[in-house]
């Protein structure tokens, strides 16, 4: 059995997790220059987006 979830933080990026395991923090607000990665850059931009999580079980 394979857990994944991903998260959306609060103003911030998608955390990818396996079996408890964090993989990447991805950006969703479109800003970092290190893209698919979330560098930081949702702060200083004023990024704005809802918190959810959704889990699926493989
Ligand atoms: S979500 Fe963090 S830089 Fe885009």
């Amino acid at each position: 059995m394979v857990e994944i979830v991903i998260k959306g933080y609060e103003n911030g990026p998608y955390e990818i997790s396996v079996n408890g395991e964090v993989l990447y923090h991805l950006c969703r607000c479109g800003y970092s220059q290190n893209k698919p990665y979330c560098d930081g850059s949702h702060r200083k931009m004023g990024f704005q987006a809802k918190a959810f999580e959704l889990k699926v079980n493989k």
